[in-house]
């Protein structure tokens, strides 16, 4: 816990009626930043990356976890492995793009070279001329380090400091909530990459898991009426959801019964009935910027038009865009005093997002939780 531990206990312990949201230091102190990657993206099962990317033996996708360089690798043994994306020799980072690195993760220093299952397999002249293995130096204890990995249909999840429990039983308050779907007709169809936004990791989460913003925010890419839409508020499962007496969706637009879910901290999925999905991948990359990209599925194996395909896109990019800018708003008012006291949460549209804080900081306050 870090120096705002006692703001964070009195915050816990009284919420105040309307309940106070998390004190402005949670979304803007480094030091806060620093105890979030220690607890809540190294003790739980954080997303980081979707199978499909990883399909061909070498692909490699470098992606940032808690502020550490992960790799995540397809051994081509069906397996997707994740190691620390570190050369175990001067510790440079060893991929910096998604690429296709072969049969070997070759480092651009020395030239140390790793198979695709992380064992070292060259480490050339490291002991003099033609000598790559001197005394007291065995390339075994020199393989990369692996991180506990879990994949879960195209998703796949790490947990840094192996502690979590097995990600199924993990993320049963979700997984239950998907009963029913069948998930060998999921297939990917598109992706968009929003790149850098200038926010706390913690208001995307909290902006999807409220419906409260939807009709104001989202009034030209929308069709969902406040009144239809409730939250969900199930352990590490928040979220809100949607239920449509009919279909009202015009052309571009959205409003179809939909299901908001989240698996705590920062998987999203949203379920768009009748046959759409959408994950984004959220990164935390400090205490004021987060990565995102998106993958879009079909869920009834239909084939979909370029048309549809570019429509859906546009409906998407233009949806993030809007809450995006609402999310970077939030954090810039978070530089001001006013912001101190958390604000108000709603009682019944963000009792969802009260939830998902109060995770936060029983995680970074190291109390067990649940
Ligand atoms: S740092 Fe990787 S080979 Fe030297
Ligand atoms: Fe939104």
């Amino acid at each position: 816990m870090t120096n705002d531990a006692a703001l964070m206990t009195s915050w816990l312990s009284d919420p105040g009626s309307p309940a106070h949201g998390l004190p402005a230091s949670a979304y803007t102190d480094d030091a806060f930043w620093q105890a979030e990657c220690d607890t809540v993206l190294s003790q739980n099962w954080v997303c980081v990356g979707f199978v499909h990317e990883l399909k061909n033996a070498g692909d490699a996708v470098p992606v940032t976890v808690a502020g550490k360089p992960l790799l995540l690798v397809c051994n081509g043994e069906g397996e997707i492995a994740a190691f620390h994306n570190v050369c175990r020799h001067r510790c440079l980072t060893l991929v910096d793009e998604p690429k296709n690195v072969g049969k070997l993760i070759r480092c651009p220093y020395h030239a140390w070279a790793y198979d695709l299952n992380g064992n070292l397999r060259a480490s050339p002249h490291f002991g003099g001329m033609k000598d790559n293995r001197p005394e007291g130096f065995d390339p075994a204890d020199n393989g990369l380090k692996p991180v506990r990995i879990a994949v879960w249909h195209d998703w796949i999840f790490v947990n840094l400091q192996g502690n979590a429990p097995a990600f199924e039983d993990y993320a049963a308050p979700l997984i239950n909530r998907l009963e029913g779907m069948d998930f060998s007709r999921v297939e990917p169809v598109a992706s968009l990459d929003f790149g850098e936004i200038a926010t706390n990791w913690k208001f995307i989460m909290e902006n999807f898991i409220e419906p409260y913003h939807v009709q104001f925010v989202h009034s030209t890419t929308t069709d969902q009426p406040l009144g239809d839409h409730y939250t969900i508020v199930d352990g590490v499962c928040l979220g809100s959801a949607v239920d449509l007496k009919r279909e009202i969706g015009t052309s571009g637009s959205l409003g179809v019964s939909s299901r908001y879910l989240t698996l705590f901290p920062n998987f999203i999925l949203g379920r768009y009935f009748p046959d759409q999905l959408g994950v984004y991948l959220n990164i935390p990359l400090g205490a004021g910027k987060t990565a995102q990209r998106r993958a879009l599925y079909t869920t009834e194996g239909q084939t979909l038009s370029d048309a549809d395909v570019e429509g859906l896109k546009k409906l998407w990019w233009d949806v993030h865009k809007e809450d995006h800018e609402m999310c970077e708003r939030l954090q810039l008012g978070r530089a001001s005093p006013v912001a101190d006291d958390g604000g108000l949460l709603s009682p019944h549209w963000e009792d969802s997002v009260r939830a998902f804080q109060e995770l936060v900081v029983r995680n970074v306050a190291g109390f067990q939780e649940q």
